[in-house]
């Protein structure tokens, strides 16, 4: 992508033109609440809720997730850095009458001490590097109570790939064009990916690049090991039953502290 294409408001990931771009896109770009509904007969098994949890949405987006954790009666905690998002998620909290804090913050500096019972990463689980991920997990298993238990996704890089188009122009509204481009490389499993959002109302040119590691499995476990998490299970993505490493592009994981 070249630079002299305008004026580049930010470069780094979770803010202002991500957050836009999401917005405006928000019908598809965020689950919807049946999708979100199919998976938590999974959650509730996986993590053994109970109504006592206090659960940590981390990256809540427009809180699709923590909505339903609220009606469902669990205490929800949801985390964003964007607030584009989080004023999102406010609204449409108020509106269904449900109750749940939002924070504004990065979850990279998660400064909790024994807060949570579960902290929960769907869809936002990201790391630059393996000592990003050690220090990620550490901090999560700092702030769960004893017995807490961590959720995300992981991609299994032995053969997860990711979808094309690679790169492709888009008009999203009428002065709005948005240039999305990823590449993968296999032999470190860095993804970078660009969006480049040109606004011809302004002519203001903005820029969101995102760039995450994906770790091999046996990676990922010395890392949860480095953290203190010794107790973890991968089970099949959202699903139970354990994680086909042959077979499943993606895997769900739950470590217990
Ligand atoms: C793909 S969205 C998923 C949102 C939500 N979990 C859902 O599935 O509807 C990823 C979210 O993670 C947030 N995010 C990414 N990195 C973050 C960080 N370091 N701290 C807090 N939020 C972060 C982004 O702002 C975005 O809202």
């Amino acid at each position: 992508m070249n630079d002299s294409l305008g004026e580049f408001l930010r470069t780094d990931f979770g803010h202002e033109v991500y957050d836009r771009w999401y917005l405006e896109q928000g019908s598809y770009n965020f689950e919807t609440p049946a999708f979100v509904r199919r998976h938590f007969p999974f959650y509730e098994k996986a993590l053994l809720l109970s109504k006592d949890d206090k659960i940590l949405e981390a990256g809540c987006g427009i809180g699709s997730y923590a909505r339903e954790f609220a009606r469902r009666g669990y205490h929800v905690v949801g985390m964003d850095m964007s607030s584009n998002f989080l004023s999102e998620a406010r609204k449409i909290t108020q509106r269904e009458n449900l109750e749940i804090e939002y924070v504004l913050g990065d979850y990279n500096e998660l400064g909790f001490e024994e807060k949570f019972s579960v902290i929960f990463f769907e869809g936002s689980f990201f790391y630059r590097s393996k000592e990003g991920l050690v220090s990620l997990l550490k901090r999560s298993y700092k702030a769960l109570m004893p017995n807490g238990r961590l959720y995300f996704v992981h991609k299994n890089r032995s053969i997860w790939k990711p979808r094309p188009p690679m790169a492709n122009w888009s008009e999203i509204k009428k002065n709005v064009f948005v240039l999305q481009k990823a590449e993968y490389d296999e032999s470190d499993g860095i993804e970078r990916c660009a969006w480049l959002k040109i606004d011809l109302e302004t002519q203001k040119h903005y820029r969101c690049d995102f760039f995450n590691q994906h770790l091999r499995t046996d990676e990922l476990k010395d890392c949860l090991v480095a953290a203190g998490f010794t107790d973890f299970r991968f089970y099949k993505k959202r699903r139970l039953g354990d994680f086909d490493p042959q077979n499943d592009s993606d895997f769900s994981v739950v470590a217990q502290k």
